[in-house]
């Protein structure tokens, strides 16, 4: 059975004070694994102030260990100071610094080589689901990860299907829209690799909330969510996790 994870994506928001009053009302469940990413700066404190059940990541990744790439961060570096888990690939990344796939897979054997744990955004736009290509657009972002990473390394990380139409838009997939891409990313992966795709974690994303994740959680194979709005408060995303704990035991 896949253990449940939870992960909060902060984006660029937050605060040293944010972050005090945040891990004072935060509250998580013995059978769900919990990831926080607050913007990089904020590692170390964010690191240093939750439980050390609870993890830590970065919301984004150099490619390279070290060198002249002014700005970037390496893998290595944020595993030295208590970071285990990183987003690649997240579509406001892929739309805003135009990352293409086959930078998102090399951002994912990056975080690999440095000891972390990848979640590896993957997700279609309005348009390219109104136009019926959302499972095209999904494969081809999961094909240029699968042709560059080994696959018994997806284990060790998590697919987030974050569908670009309901990220911070109120507007969330349906459990079965959500169901049937998670069904079909599984089994793509199956076919590569069949028992890596029955233990590999895939989250949803876009605009989970505690009204909304019982729904999603109950699909068999959505394992979690990857929470952005709802994760700054911490009531809401201790509510979140504790729904997620209830979904797995009901398994
Ligand atoms: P949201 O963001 O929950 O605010 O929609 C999710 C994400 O972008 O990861």
């Amino acid at each position: 059975m896949r253990r449940s994870l939870v992960a909060a994506n902060w984006k660029m928001h937050g605060s040293l004070t944010h972050i005090q009053d945040f891990v004072t009302d935060f509250s998580a469940v013995d059978n769900v694994d919990v990831v926080i990413f607050p913007p990089v700066v904020y590692l170390q404190a964010m690191a240093s102030s939750l439980p050390m059940s609870i993890y830590c990541g970065v919301q984004d990744i150099g490619t390279s260990a070290s060198g002249p790439h002014t700005g970037e961060v390496a893998a290595e570096m944020v595993f030295e100071v208590g970071g285990a888990w990183a987003i690649v690939g997240h579509s406001e990344r892929r739309i805003d610094q135009s990352e293409m796939d086959d930078l998102v897979a090399t951002k994912a054997a990056a975080a690999v080589r440095g000891g972390l744990h990848p979640i590896i955004c993957v997700g279609e736009s309005l348009a390219e689901r109104e136009a019926g290509h959302e499972i095209a657009v999904v494969e081809g972002q999961l094909e240029a990860v699968l042709d560059r990473l080994d696959v018994a390394q997806l284990a060790r990380g998590a697919i987030a299907y974050e569908p670009v139409w309901a990220i911070g838009t109120g507007r969330t997939a349906s459990p079965q829209q959500a169901q049937e891409m998670h069904a079909f990313i599984r089994d793509k992966v199956a076919h590569v690799d069949e028992v890596v795709a029955s233990q590999m974690r895939i989250l949803y994303g876009g605009s989970v909330s505690p009204d909304n994740a019982a729904a999603l959680f109950a699909e068999e194979d959505i394992d979690g969510g990857l929470v952005g709005g709802a994760s700054l408060d911490a009531g809401e995303f201790s509510a979140i996790i504790a729904i997620a704990g209830v979904a797995a035991t009901a398994d």
